[in-house]
C-alpha cells in the first residue's frame, strides 16, 4: 500500500512553520503562523481560561463520555455569544467539532451528503484550508470574485455580480469577520445587500467565523453574520475558539445550523451527531467546557473579555505602526491599507519570489501569498519590517 503512496501537497502555512522553525538567525520575524503574539513572542494560556481550569480540576468528577454532538451547555453559550436573539433558539441545531476545521469539515461533508450536485462558494482568496476540504470531499467550488488588491479592500461589485449567479441549493461560504487572508471585511451594508442575493438566489449561506473579537469588538464581530441570519430560512455557521479563547491545541469548534424549527431541526441535529459519530465519535470537550466555565460566569467573562479587548488593541496599534513606518520608509500611502484593515491578516501586494526574497534575505516569514500576521509584529520588528518591504517591493 505505501509503496505506490506519493506524498500529499503540504499546506503552505505549515510548509512556512518548518521553515521558520528550522532557521537558526536571531532576527528572525514570524509573520507566518496564525497564532496570536504577545509583544515578546509569546501565545500565552489567558488568566480567564487558567481560572476556568482550575475550577474545573477541582469540580470534574467523570472523564466519561458526553455526548456526540457534545454538551448542550457549550452550544447554548456558543449559539449566544455568536447568534445573539437574531433567531430563536428552536430554530438552531448545534454541534460541537474538533475546532473550527472540524466545523467546516463537518459542514461541507453534510453538504456532500444531502446535495452532492450543490456547488461550494469560495471568496478569492480564502483560508487554503477551505479549498482543500472542499476538493477532498469531490465538492464543485466556484471561486467569486472578493478582494480588490489594488483597492486594499472588496471588490464589491464584482462580488454581488459573481454571486447573483448562485443557483437554489448552492453553498456560499462567507467570513464572518477578520477575513483570512486579507483583513478586508464586509460593511454592513454588503451584509444587507448580500441577504438579497440569497433571497434572489436560493442559495445557503455558510459563514465561517474564527476571530469573533479579533477585529472591532465582540459584538460588533457578530453583526453581519446576525442581520444575515436574521433574514435567511436556512445558515450554516461554523465557528472556533481557537483564538478568541487562545485554545488552540484543545480543539473547540461548533456548528450552527439556522433552519426551521421542530422537525428539520431536529434531523439536522441527528444528521450532524451522526457525522461526527463516523468521523471521530465524540469531540473533545476539554476545551468546550472552559469556554462554557468562562461564559457562564460573569467575573470570568468580564475578565476574558478584557484580555481579548487587549489582543484586538495590539493587533490594531501594529497595523497602525507599520502603517506608519512604511509610509516613512516608502513615502507614500500605498500601504495605508495595513491600518485600515482588521483582525490578525493583511495581504501585501508581492510575488512568491519576492515573499521568499523576504524570507532568504531578510529573515521575515511570510506565507507564500503574501499573508502577513500582523500579531506577530512588536515594535522593536516593525522598522525592520517596513524597511525590508520597502527594499523588495521597490
Ligand atoms: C477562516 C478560518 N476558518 C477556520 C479556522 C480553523 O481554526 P481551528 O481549526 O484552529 O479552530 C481558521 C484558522 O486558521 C481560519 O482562519
Amino acid at each position: 500500500m505505501f509503496k505506490t503512496l506519493t506524498a500529499p501537497p503540504q499546506d503552505k502555512i505549515i510548509q512556512i512553520m518548518g521553515l521558520y522553525a528550522a532557521d537558526t538567525r536571531p532576527e528572525k520575524v514570524d509573520l507566518g503562523v496564525g497564532v496570536y503574539r504577545t509583544e515578546d513572542g509569546r501565545t500565552p494560556v489567558m488568566a480567564a481560561v487558567k481560572a476556568a481550569e482550575a475550577r474545573i480540576l477541582q469540580a470534574q468528577e467523570s472523564k466519561g463520555y458526553v455526548a456526540l454532538a457534545g454538551d448542550a451547555g457549550f452550544h447554548a453559550v456558543m449559539r449566544g455569544l455568536i447568534l445573539g436573539d437574531a433567531v430563536a433558539p428552536e430554530r438552531v441545531a448545534a454541534c460541537a467539532t474538533p475546532g473550527g476545521t472540524g466545523a467546516v469539515r463537518q459542514i461541507l461533508e453534510m453538504v456532500q451528503r444531502l446535495t452532492p450536485e450543490a456547488r461550494i462558494w469560495v471568496p478569492s482568496p480564502s483560508w487554503p484550508n477551505h479549498a482543500a476540504i472542499t476538493g477532498h470531499l469531490g465538492l464543485a467550488q466556484v471561486d467569486y470574485r472578493y478582494y480588490d488588491a489594488d483597492a486594499g479592500g472588496i471588490d464589491r461589485d464584482g462580488m454581488l455580480a459573481d454571486l447573483a449567479q448562485a443557483q437554489k441549493g448552492d453553498i456560499v461560504l462567507l467570513h464572518g469577520c477578520c477575513h483570512n487572508p486579507t483583513g478586508a471585511d464586509l460593511s454592513a451594508q454588503d451584509w444587507v445587500d448580500l441577504a438579497g442575493v440569497f433571497e434572489a438566489t436560493g442559495a445557503i449561506p455558510f459563514v465561517d467565523i474564527a476571530y469573533q473579537g479579533f477585529g472591532e469588538g465582540l459584538e460588533e464581530d457578530a453583526q453581519g453574520l446576525r442581520s444575515l441570519a436574521a433574514r435567511v430560512p436556512e445558515m450554516l455557521v461554523a465557528a472556533s475558539g481557537s483564538k478568541n479563547f487562545g485554545l488552540y491545541r484543545e480543539r473547540v469548534g461548533i456548528i450552527l445550523a439556522v433552519t426551521d424549527p421542530g422537525k428539520p431541526r431536529d434531523v439536522a441535529a441527528a444528521m450532524l451527531a451522526h457525522l461526527n459519530r463516523q468521523s471521530f465519535a465524540f469531540p473533545p470537550d476539554h476545551g468546550a467546557r472552559v469556554v462554557e466555565t468562562i461564559l457562564t460566569d460573569a467575573e470570568l467573562t468580564a475578565q476574558w473579555q478584557a484580555e481579548l479587548d487587549a489582543m484586538r488593541s495590539r493587533m490594531t496599534a501594529n497595523r497602525r505602526a507599520l502603517a506608519e513606518a512604511l509610509r516613512a520608509v516608502t513615502g507614500s500611502d500605498r500601504f495605508g491599507f495595513v491600518a485600515a484593515q482588521r483582525g490578525m491578516f493583511s495581504l501585501l501586494p508581492v510575488t512568491e519570489a519576492q515573499v521568499a526574497q523576504l524570507r532568504e534575505d531578510h529573515a521575515i516569514y511570510l506565507v507564500s501569498d503574501g499573508r502577513m500576521n500582523v500579531a506577530g509584529l512588536t515594535e522593536k520588528t516593525i522598522p525592520q519590517v517596513a524597511r525590508a518591504i520597502a527594499q523588495v517591493l521597490g
